[in-house]
């Protein structure tokens, strides 16, 4: 048998790759392992939900398929949600519901793309995405990154990259893996140079609930759909992410496209994570905007600390959740310095090389997976 070139050609999934390191590997007492790898808030979904959860379990209805859109009264509460918390909405026929942001993207991607088409991703990128694109034969067109915009985009840039098998122009914000926000007039400007070209302008929008104000604006323009499409996870947000739940949020054209790779790749997102996520929209606001203070607290926390800090490691970005950080070791790459920092000072995070090309003097710290009180040794273990 023979294997896909396109595929063989993906990296693998850094994660995994990380997490082999500490294989057959015991942590002393004194000092432990820190995990600063895969960005998973490291609280639980508060009780209540889990209570409600556990009573729908009682209906077989929740082991059966939904639309394959999701549930109607979901979709219409996902639909609030997005009233509540960006001031104007996508209505429920704009809206399918995932397996995750993960599979939203790949929904985005085959539903715009063929092979042999591109699709421009600033650097450093969130690294499941140009895997999915790579996978699909359909190639990622690598903005560069710049560290003294500390993670933010050139627009004039991103525009100049364009060309006739452009389909797409692709950010995070708030980044993954450098916590930049995007200002929402630099996301206008983004949304009239897609506007301007017949392309797609589309922002994973992952962390949204981790900082104060909605990301942008565009939800209020009547156009919006006709060149704007978003991905959510709501697994970060409601602290469900083996759940698995996220959002496509684009025109009804595209949506309908979407339900035909929906239709063979998933069917549906599963009906538990519909019924959570609407518990979620419905009744967790005020523990989300809690939660979303507590990360900032978080974040404030760990980048005095780090900056203070008698090592060599530079602070180059960061927001609520991640740091990007250069390493001090000019003879080794990115994965050699994160296998450094595991095997000698027992702490896990990504090696820069995983966020795409002519990054390996960085790496990534999601801070986001440890609580307050291990942030300041989670510093100190940078002292070499
Ligand atoms: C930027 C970004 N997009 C998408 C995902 C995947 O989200 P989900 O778990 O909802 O598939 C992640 C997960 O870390 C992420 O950081």
């Amino acid at each position: 048998m023979q294997f896909s070139q396109q595929v063989e050609q993906v990296q693998p999934p850094p994660i995994t790759e990380v997490k082999s390191w500490l294989n057959g590997r015991k942590f002393p007492s004194d000092k432990p392992l820190i995990d600063l790898c895969q960005a998973i808030p490291n609280y639980s979904p508060p009780s209540e939900l889990v209570e409600h959860l556990k009573q729908t379990l009682d209906d077989p209805l929740s082991f059966k398929y939904s639309p394959d859109e999701g549930l109607p009264e979901v979709r219409k509460e996902v639909s609030s949600w997005y009233l509540r918390r960006y001031q104007a909405a996508p209505k429920a026929e704009q809206i399918c519901l995932t397996i995750g942001a993960s599979q939203a993207f790949w929904l985005a991607i085959c539903s715009i793309c063929q092979a042999g088409d591109e699709v421009i991703v600033q650097l450093p990128a969130y690294f499941d995405h140009p895997m999915a694109l790579q996978a699909l034969g359909i190639k990622p067109v690598f903005a560069p990154f710049d560290p003294a915009d500390a993670g933010l985009p050139d627009n004039h840039q991103i525009e100049q990259l364009i060309t006739k098998r452009t389909r797409a122009i692709l950010l995070v914000t708030p980044s993954n893996p450098t916590g930049a926000v995007i200002p929402h007039q630099q996301i206008e400007q983004l949304f009239k140079i897609a506007q301007k070209h017949n392309i797609a302008l589309i922002l994973d929008e992952t962390y949204n609930a981790f900082i104060d104000a909605p990301p942008h604006k565009l939800f209020g323009r009547n156009d919006w759909g006709e060149n704007f499409i978003h991905i959510a996870s709501f697994g970060k947000t409601f602290a469900l992410t083996g759940l698995r739940c996220g959002a496509l949020v684009a025109s009804k054209k595209l949506i309908e496209q979407a339900l035909k790779i929906q239709d063979s790749m998933a069917v549906c997102q599963p009906r538990p994570a519909q019924l959570a996520l609407e518990f979620g929209c419905n009744k967790l606001n005020d523990w989300v905007n809690e939660n979303c203070r507590m990360m900032q607290k978080r974040h404030d926390q760990f980048r005095n600390s780090f900056i203070s800090a008698d090592h060599s490691f530079e602070l180059v970005a960061s927001g609520s959740f991640f740091a990007w950080i250069k390493h001090p070791w000019p003879q080794l790459n990115s994965r050699q310095a994160a296998r450094k920092l595991a095997d000698d000072a027992n702490l896990i995070c990504l090696p820069g090389e995983a966020f795409g090309p002519g990054l390996s003097t960085y790496l990534r710290l999601a801070f986001g997976n440890i609580s307050d009180q291990h942030i300041n040794s989670a510093v100190e273990r940078f002292r070499f």
